[in-house]
């Protein structure tokens, strides 16, 4: 049912560093719609969360429509189209800055999107760095900002290797996330101005939507991408590695290490138990997504669209698998989980 050739655009994938985003695949994705589907039609990116997918298909002279639910995140997107490389080059926040910003009542976008790149795991809740490496990792980021041109390659620059040999006692420098997080910020405010073909504003090509995916159900003739949050049928699932900070989790294992086997200690939708080998285990409350009512809507979509539904699995037989991805597993403990595997669904015909 669909052909793939394998090709795909070489060059970094573009989009906020955002929980569930499809930049590892999102080239991919692209290409088989263009190899199957050709590339006149307008495509509908209607859970664009990041915006991996809205920013390759601009990339590659489609007309898009992104769309996202949640305001904050909808308005982090469109924010971080507008920017230029010297207003991102300050959003490095220091570990002080980080939890100043955080504790405001009313966040601006930028506010959001300063959390989100200098947070670990992108959770825009826990500072990127623990405490004793945040100090001299923060600095050295902003001196390289401000003295060295070349900071994307920093780990060539002069200020780097100085503060390398001296601080080898401390700890390995390694890498500087912040910056890497800056860099890929920059590259997505280009997108306006990068070219495939004749020269135009991409922007011109991209209509922009904050409501719920219902509010597409007119739409005729046209490419639905949809990523929806996770089908989830027992009402948990276990939260990835490395969204969760290491601080928070041995904050979980000392309280729940005083308290009889088998306690659950809740934050907000997860919580946290320990398993038999005194590991953290933490798992996220149902996500609130009704999963039959999208299939549903999904499949009625499909007689006046092309649609394509991204998921690991999908419960519903009305659907069927029509490409996997073999490379594209989650990192789980450290290993690749197999069972995991990002695949695309159409209705079955
Ligand atoms: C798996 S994520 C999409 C990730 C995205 N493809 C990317 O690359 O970043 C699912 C998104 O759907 C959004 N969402 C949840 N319910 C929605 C609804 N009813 N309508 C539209 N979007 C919704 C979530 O806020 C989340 O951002």
């Amino acid at each position: 049912m669909i052909n793939y050739s394998g090709k795909y655009r070489k060059g970094k994938p573009i989009g906020l560093p955002y929980q569930g985003s499809k930049k590892k695949i999102s080239r991919q994705i692209v290409e088989i719609i263009k190899e199957n589907f050709g590339t006149n039609k307008r495509v509908y990116d209607v859970f664009g969360g990041g915006g991996a997918m809205s920013c390759e298909l601009l990339l590659q002279g489609y007309d898009v429509v992104y769309n996202e639910l949640k305001t904050d995140v909808y308005e982090m997107f469109k924010k971080s189209l507008e920017l230029t490389e010297d207003e991102i080059k300050t959003f490095i926040l220091s570990r002080d800055e980080f939890f100043e910003i955080r504790a405001k009542k009313q966040k601006s976008p930028i506010d959001n999107l300063k959390l989100l790149i200098n947070s670990f795991g992108n959770d825009r809740d826990s500072y990127l760095y623990s405490v004793d490496k945040s100090e001299p990792k923060y600095k050295l980021a902003i001196e390289i900002l401000e003295k060295e041109k070349d900071w994307r390659n920093y780990k060539q620059t002069d200020v780097y290797k100085a503060h390398e040999g001296r601080l080898i006692n401390i700890e390995r420098l390694q890498q500087l996330k912040q910056l890497q997080q800056i860099e890929r910020l920059v590259q997505l405010s280009r997108v306006k101005e990068m070219e495939v073909g004749k020269s135009v504003n991409r922007l011109e090509h991209l209509e922009m939507h904050n409501k719920d995916y219902r509010a597409f159900s007119h739409v005729e003739g046209a490419i639905l991408y949809l990523d929806p949050p996770y089908e989830n049928t027992s009402g948990y699932v276990t939260v990835k590695s490395g969204v969760i900070s290491k601080e928070k989790k041995e904050r979980a294992r000392k309280i729940l290490k005083g308290k009889p086997k088998g306690t659950k200690l809740r934050d907000g939708t997860k919580v946290y138990s320990l398993n038999d080998n005194g590991r953290v285990y933490v798992r996220e409350t149902s996500n609130g997504f009704n999963s039959k009512l999208f299939y549903d809507w999904a499949y009625e979509m499909s007689k006046k669209n092309i649609v394509l539904i991204s998921s690991y699995a999908i419960s519903d037989p009305r659907f069927k698998c029509v490409w996997t991805f073999e490379k594209a597993g989650s990192t789980l403990a450290g290993g690749m989980d197999l069972s995991k595997k990002e695949r695309l669904f159409m209705v079955c015909k």
